[in-house]
């Protein structure tokens, strides 16, 4: 597959997709590092004296009313201070404005086009990859390099569009996530997989597709609720994923050894941070009770496991991470694996987002920009914005 290295890119109009799909609270961006990490290739195409087209998209624009918090204006603020240079921001997704801006540029300036979703509000054209959108974004640029791993599990004009239209390449950044996520066809062994998030029903492809790869696979969070039920146990007013239960069970009973469930919990009566907790046996569920952590006993199982890890891969966090109290086996078992240097890949918005929140996410061995794309290519699906280029 083509890479940004094997493309000529002096002098050329250069369109780079990003995705600048970040956090933002009235205007203030609160986790920049799916920005900050399109920035290799953005600098090197500064470097290379290239005319720079920014695109992305922002969040899910249905109607008009959505544009007011779902404008690009906050990232290229945050652009402009992260790279010390002036960024053109467009705030159209076509147009003469637009196309005016892309002539004027000279060699090493940059200009970012307004949240290719807007394009969402008249049919859809961005996400149901619109022939003549994509065609129309692709005749502003001469190359193509869609750096947007996040995104790269869509089919949508502003990637697979304009890649169907252009020389295209992948940046530096989908490089190095594809790179990574490809050392689990193979990993070094023992591999153990950390699952955790609310719903099976979410995960259960990735099981389906590693397990027999897996040496163990560790579980946690809601989800562990449904496996604890199809077992027998009485989880109380815990989630559970009834649709999942049969699957959770069938899993059980063809891997026992190699499927492990929490043996203690965190439980209370309310999902809140006030309401009284209280660490109990996985025999001892009351009714009234819910799950909202594993418990002490299983962070000491667990990371039994792990010290012998050679690879982990970990997806979703193991307790309600947004609750004070209920973070702690996340954040243990984290620091844990940073502390022993064992290598680690998180791969899912939840755990990076857990993992950055306990400033580790750098200390890890990798930690994805990928939240839906990575669940997709652990679940060994095909992805639509790589598919074009190779
Ligand atoms: C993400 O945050 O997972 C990506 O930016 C894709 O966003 P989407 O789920 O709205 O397509």
């Amino acid at each position: 597959m083509k890479t940004i290295t094997d493309l000529e890119l002096e002098n050329k109009k250069v369109l780079i997709r990003c995705d600048f799909n970040v956090p933002i609270k009235n205007g203030k961006i609160i986790d920049d590092t799916r920005i900050k990490e399109s920035l290799k290739t953005i600098n090197y195409c500064i470097e290379k004296n290239a005319k720079i087209i920014l695109l992305s998209h922002l969040g899910r624009v249905k109607t008009e009313s959505d544009k007011k918090d779902k404008t690009l204006k906050p990232i290229a603020k945050k652009l402009e201070k992260l790279l010390n240079k002036e960024i053109k921001f467009i705030p159209e997704t076509r147009g003469k404005k637009l196309e005016d801006a892309v002539d004027s540029l000279k060699n090493g300036e940059l200009l970012l086009i307004e949240n290719t979703r807007f394009e969402d509000i008249n049919g859809k054209k961005e996400s149901s990859n619109d022939k003549e959108l994509g065609k129309y974004w692709a005749s502003l640029g001469d190359i193509f390099i869609n750096d947007a791993f996040g995104t790269i599990h869509r089919k949508h004009a502003s990637n697979v569009g304009i890649a169907s239209n252009k020389d295209s390449a992948v940046g530096f950044l989908v490089e190095k996530e594809l790179n990574v996520l490809s050392e689990l066809k193979c990993p070094t062994k023992p591999f153990i997989i950390i699952l955790g998030g609310s719903k099976v029903s979410d995960k259960i492809g990735v099981i389906k597709n590693l397990v027999k790869k897996a040496d163990r696979i560790l579980i946690g969070g809601g989800m562990a609720f449904t496996f604890l039920q199809s077992e027998g146990y009485n989880i109380g007013s815990s989630i559970l994923d009834q649709d999942s239960l049969d699957f959770c069970r069938d899993i059980l009973n063809k891997y026992p050894e190699k499927i492990l469930l929490p043996v203690d919990v965190n439980v209370t009566t309310e999902f809140s941070n006030s309401t009284k907790n209280e660490v109990k046996d996985i025999t001892e569920i009351a009714d009234n009770e819910m799950g909202l952590d594993i418990g002490p006993n299983t962070i000491t199982l667990y990371e039994n496991y792990l010290k012998d890890a050679k690879t982990v891969l970990w997806n979703g966090p193991l307790g309600v991470y947004e609750l004070n109290k209920y973070k702690k086996s996340t954040d243990e078992i984290l620091k844990f694996l940073v502390d022993n240097n064992i290598k680690t890949i998180l791969g899912g918005g939840d755990i990076v987002a857990a993992a950055s929140n306990a400033k580790l996410n750098d200390k890890v061995y990798h930690a994805s920009t990928g939240g839906g794309a990575t669940l997709e290519y652990l679940e060994g699906k095909k992805l639509p914005g790589v598919e074009v280029i190779k």
